[in-house]
């Protein structure tokens, strides 16, 4: 299988082998972070660009090192340091970071579908780092793959995913990746969190967090995002805690190896107690260290492309 796409935008667009590629091409990767010199040429003489308009800690700084560890040149923009706060639109800035000659633009947008429509409009390849309520992929790519790391495969694998399922990219990026990868997906949150009809992407939904940790092998926390509470309909964070927070109690009850995941950032004694989120099955750190990986697969399958694209054009 040739990967021929020169952006990636998201896991719903995916084949189960466009996916199976990527996760093969993230374990060639992850053995460059082990040597002493942490690189590898793959991108040199390649210009990245990380256009960040939402704050970010762990896929900004992963982006970065994974360009790095190709060789490539990186530039970091924050929305809020640039043009954009003259007024400047998106299309226009990504048209002139294309001006600029770079390769590849790294975009993380509040705005769903603000990656795919920055792609339509450049020639440059565009990889989404999270984009509104819509897509993270990459996050989901390496949970995906610290899911297979840990547990050999995903083909019947039963993953429960915890918390704010209604805002959630990452959500949605691991339902599309996971179901297609042959895992069972059950989402699991208070009913406002959760969107009505997500039955049909596949998922079993329940509101009983016994109920998703029971035959999890894993279980992915997610961030409660109070910040979105305009109707103040969420439930507050102590009852939060009580009713969904995933606790040392309640882990006695789930198999003894349920994988504990979380993309990050924490907020400990909300979604789950400190005890659980430094215990021994927590991979939550593996997850970000995954992500250089990861990341390095995706700069190197979108810049592959889009230079066979470019030969054929001219
Ligand atoms: N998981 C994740 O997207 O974290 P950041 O917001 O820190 O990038």
């Amino acid at each position: 299988m040739t990967w021929t796409r020169k952006d990636l935008l998201g896991l719903e667009d995916l084949s189960k082998d466009e996916l199976e590629l990527i996760l093969a091409t993230t374990d060639s990767f992850k053995e460059v972070s082990t040597r002493e010199i942490k690189k590898v040429p793959a991108l040199r003489g390649k210009t990245v660009v990380n256009l960040f308009y939402e704050p970010s800690t762990r896929t900004r700084v992963s982006f970065e090192v994974a360009a790095k560890r190709l060789s490539a040149d990186v530039i970091n923009i924050s929305a809020g340091e640039s043009s954009v706060r003259k007024g400047e639109t998106l299309i226009d800035t990504g048209r002139n970071i294309e001006a600029l000659k770079a390769d590849i633009i790294v975009i993380r947008h509040n705005a769903s579908g603000a990656a795919t429509m920055l792609a339509r409009q450049v020639q440059v390849s565009v990889v989404n780092a999270g984009d509104g309520w819509h897509e993270h992929p990459t996050q989901a790519l390496l949970d995906i793959f610290t899911l297979k790391e840990k547990l050999g495969q995903i083909q019947g694998l039963n993953v429960s995913i915890v918390g704010d399922i209604a805002h959630s990219r990452v959500a949605r990026s691991n339902i599309w990746g996971l179901t297609k990868l042959g895992a069972r997906v059950t989402v699991c949150a208070p009913e406002i969190l959760i969107p009505p009809g997500i039955e049909q992407f596949g998922v079993s939904v329940t509101h009983d967090i016994d109920e998703a940790l029971r035959n999890a092998d894993a279980v992915n926390v997610l961030r409660m995002q109070f910040e979105r509470d305009e109707g103040g309909a969420f439930p507050g964070e102590l009852e939060y805690f009580k009713n969904f927070g995933i606790t040392k109690e309640r882990l006695a009850k789930a198999k003894k190896n349920i994988l504990i995941m979380h993309p990050g950032p924490i907020n400990r004694g909300i979604e789950m107690s400190s005890e659980v989120a430094d215990c021994p099955n927590s991979v939550i750190l593996e997850q970000v260290t995954n992500g250089i990986a990861v990341r390095m697969a995706v700069l190197f399958l979108v810049a592959q492309a889009r230079d066979k694209n470019h030969e054929t054009i001219n």
